[in-house]
C-alpha cells in the first residue's frame, strides 16, 4: 500500500491506472477507522482492481458549533487497519490543498438535504457532497461506496451522481454492528463507559419499532411515540429525531407501507449518534 498526500500525485496515478484498464473504487472516510469502514474496503477489494481509501477530516461539513478539531484521529492505526483490509493506494490531503485560500466553489443538493440530519445541520450535506465531488475528480473512480449508516448521505450521494452525471457506480454497505447492537461509529469514542452500556437502546428501539410494524402497525407516530419513550430511558439522551420515511424520498410517510426508513439521530452525553433500519411492508 502506498500513501499519497499530493492531489496531482494521486490524479496522475489515478489516470495511468484508468489506462492500463483497471477499475478503480473508492472509499471515502473520516478516519479512525473500525470494522465499519473495513467492510466497505473489503467491499471495494473485491469489487475493483485498485482500492483507494481516501482519510481526510472535511471541515466543511462540520456546523459552527461542531468542534472538527476534536474530531478522533489516529493515522497510523488507520494506515495499517486501511492495508489489512485491502487498500491499495491511501489518500489523505491536507486542509491547504482541499481547500485552498480564496476557494468558493461549492455542490449543494436541494430537498433530499433538508429532513432528517439536514434539518438539524443545516450546512453538513453541502459539505459532503462538495468534498466528494472533488474526490471523484481526484481519485477518478470507476465505483464509489458508501455506508447505509449514513443512509441520508448515500441517497444524497447517488442523487448528486445522477444529477450531475458522474460516471461512477454507488454502492452501499450494510451497517456493521457492536455484538450488542450498536452501530460502529468513530464518535461512539465520545461515550463514557456508563453512556456506552446504554447506547444500544437505540437499535433495540429500531428492532422493537420493526416489531410492531411487523404485528400490524400502520400508524408512523404510534410506533414514533413507542420508540421516544424507549430513548428517553436513557438519562444522557437528548432525541434530534426519529422519523419514518419512505425509504427513496425521504419524506415522512402518513401510513407505514411500502419501503420505510426509520431513522434517529439522538445525542448520549457529547456523542451525536445516528442510526436507521430499513423495513418493507
Ligand atoms: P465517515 O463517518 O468516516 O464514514 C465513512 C464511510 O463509512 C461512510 O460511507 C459511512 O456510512 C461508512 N460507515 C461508518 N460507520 C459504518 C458502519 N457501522 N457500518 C457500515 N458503514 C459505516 O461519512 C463520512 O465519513 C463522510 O461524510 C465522507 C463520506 C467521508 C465525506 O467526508
Amino acid at each position: 500500500m502506498k500513501t499519497v498526500t499530493d492531489i496531482e500525485n494521486m490524479q496522475s496515478y489515478a489516470e495511468k491506472t484508468r489506462r492500463e484498464g483497471k477499475v478503480i473504487a473508492l472509499v471515502p472516510t473520516m478516519g479512525f477507522l473500525h470494522e465499519g469502514h473495513l467492510s466497505l474496503i473489503r467491499m471495494a477489494d473485491k469489487a475493483a482492481d485498485l482500492v483507494v481509501t481516501s482519510i481526510y477530516v472535511n471541515p466543511t461539513q462540520f456546523g459552527p458549533s461542531e468542534d472538527v478539531d476534536q474530531y478522533p484521529r489516529d493515522i497510523d492505526h488507520d494506515t495499517t487497519l486501511a492495508q489489512q483490509a485491502g487498500t491499495d493506494v491511501l489518500f489523505v490531503p491536507t486542509d491547504k490543498a482541499m481547500y485552498p485560500q480564496g476557494y468558493q466553489t461549492f455542490v449543494t443538493a436541494e430537498k433530499l438535504t433538508r429532513s432528517l440530519c439536514g434539518a438539524f445541520r443545516p450546512t453538513h450535506f453541502r459539505g459532503v457532497t462538495t468534498i466528494v465531488t472533488k474526490l471523484f475528480n481526484i481519485v477518478k473512480p470507476h465505483i464509489a461506496i458508501f455506508g447505509q449508516k449514513d443512509a441520508q448521505q448515500a441517497i444524497v450521494i447517488r442523487q448528486m451522481t445522477r444529477d450531475l452525471n458522474f460516471d461512477v457506480e454507488i454502492k452501499v454497505a450494510p451497517i456493521i454492528r457492536h455484538e450488542d447492537g450498536l452501530a460502529m461509529s468513530s464518535r461512539n469514542k465520545y461515550l463514557t463507559p456508563q453512556q456506552r452500556s446504554e447506547a444500544p437502546v437505540l437499535y433495540q428501539s429500531l428492532c422493537e419499532a420493526q416489531k410492531m410494524i411487523e404485528g400490524g402497525e400502520r400508524n408512523p407516530n404510534v410506533v414514533k411515540k413507542y420508540t421516544q419513550k424507549m430513548i428517553d430511558t436513557i438519562a444522557s439522551s437528548k432525541i434530534d429525531y426519529i422519523e419514518i420515511v419512505d425509504a427513496v424520498t425521504l419524506e415522512a410517510v402518513r401510513e407505514i407501507k411500502g419501503n420505510i426508513l426509520i431513522a434517529l439521530a439522538v445525542y448520549i452525553g457529547k456523542a451525536r449518534l445516528i442510526d436507521n433500519i430499513l423495513i418493507k411492508v
